[in-house]
């Protein structure tokens, strides 16, 4: 193992977790709407900003869970609409 470089400045994980049983997760509330919208456009504003999406995060009965980094910033309930104000604490 080594060090790795650093290529964004910033992170973002947005869950896109999908349960089998359809039972209460990300994915039911819209959450790859929201991956998608947001990565679009953080790709066209500032490409030093990584947007991934990823499995569950542990905080479902809040989804659609987005946590920002490496500030630890913790967002729940983001839906689509929300995508301008989640950019804006992005950029903060
Ligand atoms: S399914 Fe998204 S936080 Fe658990």
């Amino acid at each position: 193992m080594r060090p790795a470089e650093k290529p964004y400045r910033k992170l973002v994980l947005v869950c896109t977790n999908e349960r089998e049983d359809g039972s209460n997760c990300c994915a039911q509330r819209g959450s790859l709407e929201v991956f998608q919208t947001l990565k679009a456009r953080m790709k066209e504003m500032d490409p030093t900003v990584r947007v991934s999406r990823t499995d569950c995060l542990g905080n479902c009965a809040t989804g659609t869970t987005v946590i920002l980094m490496p500030d630890n910033v913790w967002l729940g309930e983001v839906a689509v609409e929300d995508v301008p104000v989640v950019i804006d604490k992005i950029i903060e």
